[in-house]
């Protein structure tokens, strides 16, 4: 996965750093050249054998080594990506100031070469403007940043704060590593089923999970992409993924006719109610009162919205959940709302649909053309969909201008 890749581990000073052994184990597995630069707060938390025995060379950790005199310019210069596992608040604001003050410090400086990193420290500090800032100010210049996790944190408290899993900041180090086809582009998906509150305690609901959806969002994360997920569910959010929760038909077209001006790509998995109560009833419907008439509208139909006014090289890709005349419905759906391609499955179908880790659709094009996909996980449907979706930039779009990375 990562042969021939050179890598240079940069660990601070955090209780996590135990934590950057583990990690180093894995590049090494996965074929890296692992590079070890310890900070002097580093070597508080972790003795420089352990990572010196399982990385690819010996520890490193100052700037006047008589050996190699400018040992930072060697190893910013000659690394494929640098990563920094944990990153502390002092680490953060050195970085983004452009501080060189210690051997790492000037690394990150001395490169080109992408850069990821991996924050960890108590919650008060991680929620700290000034930290948030330099957050900030990292990602604007295109640093990759792995954000930490909620958990428990040192000294027994909770929190958000958490060095990210190390399979979480491979899977960014192989995604940042692999370029992907759909690197520059915005991507915006809905997933899951909208609420549509009859009063304060009752809602009219569907049985989306939003697994399909944040299956497309997680493969379009890992082509690349920069992606919004405008989700009605609580699922675990893909790396690199912004979420935008919302509930209700009207929240979800608020937050997709928001976005989908400025998106490449626009994944409509969400299933949307296609009726909804004239008006919520406030407080809670009394059972005594008598059973209640409830008076329906129609939502708005948001993907017809973004079809009518869809931008000029954009992919507009729709869903279509049918339990009968499958592409009958489907092509009806393509034409009227003006979508570039349509998935559609036949719910009704054993392991297709919603809930299921499975799906099997049929895909067709604007164009014409079709192509279906035996049943599999939400994932390899995924990414067919993004593979047809690439096919269609490829052949319709003119380049787009990268856009900047987060
Ligand atoms: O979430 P899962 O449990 O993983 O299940 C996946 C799924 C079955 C929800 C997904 O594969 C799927 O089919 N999503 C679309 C469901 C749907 O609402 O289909 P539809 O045929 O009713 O609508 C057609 C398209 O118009 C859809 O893209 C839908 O998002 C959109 N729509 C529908 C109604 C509405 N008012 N506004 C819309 O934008």
């Amino acid at each position: 996965m990562l042969a021939g890749k050179r890598i240079v581990l940069g660990v601070t000073g955090g209780i996590a750093a135990y934590k950057a052994v583990d990690l180093c184990r894995r590049l090494v597995d996965a074929g890296a050249h692992v590079v070890p630069v310890m900070t002097a707060g580093a070597e508080h938390f972790l003795g420089r054998t352990t990572l010196s025995a399982l990385a690819s060379e010996p520890v490193q950790t100052s700037l006047w080594n008589e050996a190699s005199p400018i040992p930072h310019t060697r190893l910013g210069q000659s690394a494929d990506l640098i990563v920094v596992a944990p990153a502390t608040a002092r680490l953060l604001a050195a970085y983004a100031a452009g501080l060189s003050s210690d051997l790492l410090t000037n690394t990150l400086l001395a490169t080109r070469a992408p850069v990821v990193v991996c924050p960890a420290m108590h919650t008060e500090m991680w929620e700290h403007p000034a930290v948030q800032a330099n957050i900030a100010t990292l990602r604007s210049r295109g640093v990759h940043i792995v954000e930490p996790e909620a958990g428990r944190l040192a000294g027994g408290d909770t929190g958000t704060g958490r060095l990210a899993a190390p399979e979480r900041i491979l899977a960014a180090i192989v995604r940042v590593l692999s370029g992907g086809d759909l690197a520059g582009t915005h991507v915006v998906v809905s997933a899951g089923g909208t609420r549509e509150p009859i009063d304060a305690v009752r809602v009219i609901a569907n049985r989306s999970s939003g697994k399909q959806g944040y299956a497309i969002a997680a493969e379009a994360s890992a082509r690349g992409a920069q992606v919004t997920l405008v989700s009605t569910v609580d699922l675990a959010v893909p790396f690199g993924v912004t979420v935008l929760a919302v509930e209700t038909a009207a929240q979800m077209e608020a937050a997709l006719t928001g976005l989908a001006p400025a998106a490449d790509v626009v994944v409509m998995a969400a299933a949307v109610a296609d009726f909804r109560p004239v008006a919520a009833v406030p407080g809670k419907i009394k059972k005594d009162q008598g059973v209640p008439q409830i008076v329906l509208e129609p939502t708005p139909d948001i993907l017809a919205g973004l079809g009518a006014t869809k931008p000029a090289g954009q992919v507009l890709v729709g869903f279509a959940a049918e339990t009968s005349d499958l592409l009958v419905h489907a092509a009806a759906k393509l034409q009227r709302k003006h979508l570039d391609l349509i998935v559609a499955n036949d719910v009704a179908a054993p392991g297709v649909g919603f809930q299921h880790d499975t799906n099997a659709v049929t895909l067709l094009g604007a164009d014409g053309t079709t192509r279906t996909v035996a049943l599999a996980d939400k994932r390899a449907i995924a990414k067919a969909v993004l593979d047809t979706v690439v096919e269609i930039r490829g052949r319709d779009q003119p380049p787009h201008p990268p856009l900047p990375t987060s």
